[in-house]
């Protein structure tokens, strides 16, 4: 069985939750990596929606451990809301602690975090600062890590300790919520009781994560490695400064872990059609700015809107130049194309194979943002397909001509092979064509 990483190749929500549902079926373990509950995963199946935003996507193959690993922050109210939630939907038994660890070094997202997240973006609104985050306090949290006084999933067993960490973390905090936001802070003692709380409750669910993913790779289990969020949304990577706090590229599933890199045998790109953005920054293809009926119509049969904010996502046509530059970042070996229905019943359908910027075209995606925002788009052209029977279609022979064109030429311009190609939303409706 192999081991196996995906990723988002685009802004995110290209259907990753929906591959890893479906690739779980073959995997002994599924382990998140980095990110937080900025992540919504939508899974489909038969015809009921379920949204985990922390829990990794294998959760509803019953048998499948599912983990969290040390790269991930964890905010505990929204994993006992989490649990809760599929335990009352009848997808995790009494004793969900036997399918679920949190590594001891994930780090803690505190309420201060999430309040500062707030603060910021109500601060920066309308501004160039503003980022458009899901406000889940991912960004504070990853700073605190980064800082070197963020808070450990184990800290929150220690109460001595605990106490210190969190004097230590609210020192800056507290003069900064004060004078510059000129907000309230929590006390060191309000959050010494909240940890000390979801402390207790988290402590079935703490384990070494770690060692856990080693023993299974031991024993020649199959490891499904989780990604979140997508490459363009990289903090090193990404359209900076309009991404997300973390590194979402693959590599990421190594550090996030302490898993080894040799072991990965295939890295999914999950990839959309077109693309869709939420939040602010550089959106090349956007379809707005040129159509914005087409762009509304696209999003309603999409139903592109955040799994996380319910925010209306931006939509744009496939930009192969970012596709290719994201399969480079990420070495995928596989790519799977979702949501070609949507694009299904139009005439033409585009696609970015180049940008124009100051007069010149360029193949790569241009290191500077501001020049990334300044790039044009250069379309080709292709015929669009008309709809199709999707209970008669097996392999990439049996789509419409067009389509097939279509998969065809993201997979020669990308250089990577399409193995799967999403038709629907459902488990079944993703077609294996590799
Ligand atoms: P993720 O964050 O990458 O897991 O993606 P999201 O769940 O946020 O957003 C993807 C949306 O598209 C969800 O509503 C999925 O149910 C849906 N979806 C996934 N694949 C397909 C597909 O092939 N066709 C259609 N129509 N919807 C899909
Ligand atoms: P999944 O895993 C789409 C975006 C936010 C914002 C930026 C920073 O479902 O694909 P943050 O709260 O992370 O500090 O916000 O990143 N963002 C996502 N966009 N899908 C996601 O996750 C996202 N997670 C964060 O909209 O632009
Ligand atoms: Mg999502």
């Amino acid at each position: 069985m192999p081991n196996s990483i995906v990723v988002g190749a685009q802004w995110g929500d290209e259907g990753k939750g929906k591959v890893v549902d479906i690739l779980s079926s073959k995997a002994d373990m599924i382990v998140r990596y980095q990110g937080g509950n900025n992540a919504g995963h939508t899974l489909v199946v038969k015809g009921i929606k379920t949204v985990v935003h922390l829990i990794p996507s294998g959760i509803l193959h019953p048998g499948k451990i599912c983990l969290i690993g040390n790269g991930v922050v964890v905010d505990p109210v929204v994993f006992f809301e989490e649990v809760d939630t599929l335990r009352a939907a009848g997808v995790l038994a009494d004793n969900p602690e036997k399918r679920i660890r949190l590594s001891t070094h994930a780090n803690v997202i505190l309420p201060v975090h999430r309040q500062l997240d707030k603060l910021r973006e109500e601060k920066a609104s309308g501004g160039k600062g503003e980022i458009g985050t899901t406000v889940r306090g991912i960004g504070p949290a990853y700073e605190d890590k980064i800082a070197r006084r963020g808070i450990h999933l184990c800290d929150l067993l220690q109460p001595e300790l605990l106490r210190e960490k969190l004097g230590r973390l609210m020192e800056e905090k507290s003069v900064i919520i004060k004078t510059h936001f000129g907000s309230e802070p929590p006390t060191v003692d309000e959050l010494f009781e909240f940890c000390a709380k979801y402390g207790e409750r988290l402590r079935p669910f703490i384990g070494d994560v770690r060692v856990e993913l080693m023993n299974a790779k031991r024993a020649g289990k199959s490891i499904l490695f989780e990604g979140a969020q997508g490459a363009l949304l990289d903090i090193d990577h990404g359209t900076y400064p309009y991404v997300t706090s973390s590194n979402t590229v693959s590599s990421a599933a190594m550090t996030g872990t302490g898993m080894p890199p040799r072991m990965i045998d295939e890295i999914y790109g999950i990839a959309k059609a077109y693309v869709t953005r939420v939040g602010t920054g550089p959106f090349p293809t956007e379809i707005e700015k040129t159509d914005p009926e087409l762009a509304k119509g696209l999003r309603a049969k999409g139903d592109e809107y955040g799994a996380t904010t319910g925010r209306p996502r931006r939509i744009g046509w496939l930009d192969l130049v970012a596709l290719k530059y994201a399969a480079e970042v990420n070495g995928m070996t596989q790519i799977a194309l979702t949501k070609v229905d949507v694009l299904t019943g139009l005439k033409k359908v585009k696609i970015c194979t180049s940008y124009r910027l100051d007069g010149r075209q360029i193949t790569d995606v241009p290191p500077s943002v501001q020049d990334w925002e300044r790039s044009e788009p250069v379309y080709e052209e292709l015929d669009g397909w008309e709809e199709f029977d999707s209970s008669l279609v097996r392999t990439k022979a049996d789509f419409p001509k067009a389509l097939s064109d279509y998969v065809s030429r993201v997979e020669e311009f990308v250089g990577v092979r399409v193995t799967q190609v999403g038709i629907g939303p459902g488990r079944e409706e993703t077609i294996e064509i590799g």
